[in-house]
């Protein structure tokens, strides 16, 4: 099994311009030993250009966008390009994160367009699913998830798939302190390959890499990441203090 191991900083709507530049500074530093893991971090849009080019020598550290719009371009006040981030030299963009289901009522159908745009503009993508926690106290969760990941990545070809990560982030450990166990999260990851080995052949569903998110620290990654279908973590609150993240970082 030949998959990247990654970490996954996803800062939302936090820093300013001088606390982001602090937060890149430091990680670049104190994560440089970490060359054989991949570090994407996800900026506010308004500082992306800062820290792309503060990483811009770097060989395993890139940054990403946390939304892009679905729509090429013109008169769409307030929203923002795949062009516009890859012409900043952004890598990644997030697609489909819980807040951005729950609060902005994304559907499938954008969650495909933005995916499509992402890709015309070289973007890797890394595709974000999970269930609420009425679905699994009632123990629909696996079928959530399925059909999450049936309705988007269905329209895409297996050659797409490998520009996107997978990360399963059940809604109900984000931001509540509540981690998946990791039998819990493997159980999940292993279930989420077996889908993609469904939707696409074994090949690709060997090849994805998963990302398990949700109340990841640095005093819970090592036993998720010890999991044989955890790829990696997508780390909310715990990316913000360059100390836990790199703790994180190291739990592999
Ligand atoms: P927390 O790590 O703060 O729970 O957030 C997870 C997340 O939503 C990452 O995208």
């Amino acid at each position: 099994m030949n998959r990247k191991k990654i970490v996954a900083g996803n800062w939302k709507m936090n820093t300013n311009l001088n606390e982001a530049v602090d937060l890149i500074n430091t990680l670049k530093t104190t994560t440089k030993q970490f060359s054989a893991i991949e570090k994407i971090v996800f900026p506010p849009f308004t500082f992306l250009k800062t820290v792309t080019d503060s990483l811009q020598n770097e060989t395993s550290f890139f940054a990403g966008a946390q939304n892009c719009s679905e729509y090429v371009k013109g008169a769409y006040t307030g929203e923002v390009s795949a062009e516009m981030l890859s012409s900043v030299k952004c890598k990644f963009v997030l697609v489909g994160h819980s807040e951005r289901r729950t609060y902005f009522k994304e559907t499938d159908e954008q969650l495909v367009l933005k995916i499509q745009q992402a890709f015309k503009n070289n973007l890797q993508v890394i595709f974000c699913f999970g269930e609420v926690l009425e679905e699994r106290k009632s123990e629909k969760h696996f079928d959530t998830v399925k059909k999450q990941l049936e309705n988007v990545l269905k329209n895409f070809s297996e050659k797409d798939i490998d520009k996107i990560y997978l990360a399963y982030e059940p809604v109900w450990a984000i931001g509540t302190g509540e981690t998946a166990t990791p039998q819990q999260a493997q159980e999940m990851h292993a279930y989420v390959r077996k889908v993609i080995g469904e939707i696409f052949s074994n090949k690709a569903a060997e090849n994805i890499s998963i990302l398990y998110g949700g109340s990841c620290n640095a005093q819970n990654a090592k036993e998720l990441f010890a999991c044989a279908d955890v790829d990696g973590g997508l780390i909310g609150g715990a990316s913000l203090k360059a100390d836990d993240f790199c703790k994180i970082i190291a739990s592999f």
